[in-house]
């Protein structure tokens, strides 16, 4: 069992995993989408404040716990709470992260799966010749593309597999080395595309949307998923950043990487927005559904270069990676959990969960137009929420990893002690005059903005 478990190979190891977790489909298709869909501005700073208020002090309290413990999630909280008040109940913490990474990659895979079919549409130059007439382009996605089941199936199929082969491969091979490449190559595109976007016609009303915000427009359920956003793209609530943290050695200092990984996130997120609703703003098209941003306003600008081609392809197929990096930190919390707690082989856990992981997300992937009784479940009412897939996406972001994420913050705020926390803390780090003002926010801050964000969905059962 302890070969298998593994460590990085230094901090900058463990620092582009972790990013490579964070950064993914959240920032750059969930955020810009949901950001469309709550009327940008307001929404855009109460999801800045939970970053800072709650995501940061959070990732904090789950990288100490994995490193104290050097343990998956569920074997974590057992030896932690075991002699502590609650004991063994705080076992259900862990079981809540293995059920939200099961969740949450059953659709995740699905979006991933679709930079595969842009990849490839960029390959054979179909997706440049679409790219002239952006209704052309809007019309493809939604109707020939999300409804075709086989299509949906097999590129989500293909996604797990490469998922599985990574973690089979374990934690160094299989996780740093498609990090370290390829984490800087999307952040240089992502740079170029936003200095071609201030050129836009429609730059100056992307900046306003997104930064000026209106009171006006917020809801409860915007509150809520803004919430649920912070810990859906910063990999929170759920232990992926608790078991990344039991690979690390002590040198390292949790504070400084929880900072550093959540700021390279948030800026990814916030640029991704600026350069979507630039495209957006300067063209005549209406957003016709919003979580079709990614694939419908980029090809666009590419479609006007010589080697439209080239430039699609690569920009589809890094952003399959950043999936990639963030799938692997997924089936790693799933599989780290047999590993450690059944005993079962890196190998066998891998492939096991892996393989009932991309059987159940068959469901998701027919959820969007290919099988109608999958596409009409709606249990909340919302666009984003429609079909199984919107269901999965809706309960693991906005209550799996609000809730594990409150937990945790509990536990490491009011059940495990001043004494373990401080001395976690200082391992790799040294003194902390800051070390109050991250207790106030796990102990206080974080639980109450939690939980009184969950109570007052529950009491309004107001979501629109
Ligand atoms: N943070 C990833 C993203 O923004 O795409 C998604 C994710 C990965 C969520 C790992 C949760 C997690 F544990």
């Amino acid at each position: 069992m302890a070969e298998s478990r593994g460590q990085w190979s230094g901090r900058i190891g463990f620092i582009l995993a972790a990013t490579g977790s964070a950064i993914g489909l959240g920032n750059l298709w969930k955020f810009p989408y949901i950001t469309h869909e709550n009327n940008g501005g307001a929404f855009v700073l109460v999801y800045i404040g939970m970053v800072l208020l709650v995501g940061v002090p959070i990732m904090i309290a789950e990288i100490l716990v994995g490193r104290r413990t050097q343990l998956s999630p569920v074997g974590a909280f057992r030896s932690l709470g075991k002699d502590k008040p609650g004991g063994g109940a705080w076992t259900g913490v862990g079981f809540l992260g293995v059920l939200a990474g099961f969740t949450i990659l059953s659709y995740y895979s699905v979006v991933a799966g679709w930079t595969i079919h842009y990849t490839y549409l960029s390959l054979t130059g179909e997706l440049a010749t679409l790219a002239t007439d952006p209704h052309a382009l809007q019309t493809y996605f939604g109707r020939d593309f999300l409804a075709n089941g086989k299509l949906q199936v097999m590129y989500h199929l293909m996604f797990m597999g490469f998922t599985t082969g990574a973690v089979y491969f374990g934690v160094q091979k299989g996780i740093e080395r498609v990090a370290k490449i390829l984490l800087p190559l999307l952040f240089l595109i992502l740079l170029v595309l936003l200095a071609y976007s201030s050129t836009t016609s429609g730059f100056n009303e992307a900046l306003h949307f997104l930064f000026v915000p209106d009171f006006s427009t917020l809801t409860t359920g915007s509150v809520l998923e803004a919430l649920g956003h912070a810990f859906f793209t910063l990999s929170l609530g759920m232990g992926a950043m608790l078991t990344y943290g039991s690979y690390i050695n002590k040198d390292i200092s949790i504070p400084r990487a929880a900072f550093q990984i959540s700021l390279l996130d948030t800026v990814i997120a916030l640029i991704a927005c600026v350069i979507m609703f630039s495209i957006i703003n300067s063209s005549d098209i209406e957003v016709s559904k919003s979580s079709t941003i990614l694939f419908t306003t980029i090809p666009t600008v590419f479609a006007q270069l010589p080697a439209a081609g080239f430039f699609n392809a690569i920009f589809y197929l890094l952003i399959g990676f950043a999936a990639l990096t963030s799938t692997i930190s997924l089936l790693e919390v799933v599989s780290s959990y047999a590993i450690d707690d059944l005993g079962w082989t890196r190998r066998r856990a891998s492939v096991t969960m892996g393989s009932v992981i991309a059987v159940f997300g068959v469901l998701n992937a027919l959820s969007l137009g290919g099988n109608a009784t999958l596409t009409s479940i709606n249990l909340v009412g919302r666009e984003s929420t429609a079909g199984v897939f919107g269901t999965m996406d809706y309960l693991a972001s906005n209550w799996f990893l609000p809730v594990g994420g409150f937990l945790i913050a509990l536990f490491v705020g009011w059940i495990l002690g001043v004494r373990d926390t401080v001395d976690e803390l200082q391992k790799g780090h040294g003194e902390m005059p800051w070390f109050k003002l991250w207790h106030v926010l796990i102990k206080f801050v974080a639980p109450l903005a939690v939980g009184a964000i969950i109570v007052s969905v529950i009491l309004g059962r107001e979501y629109q």
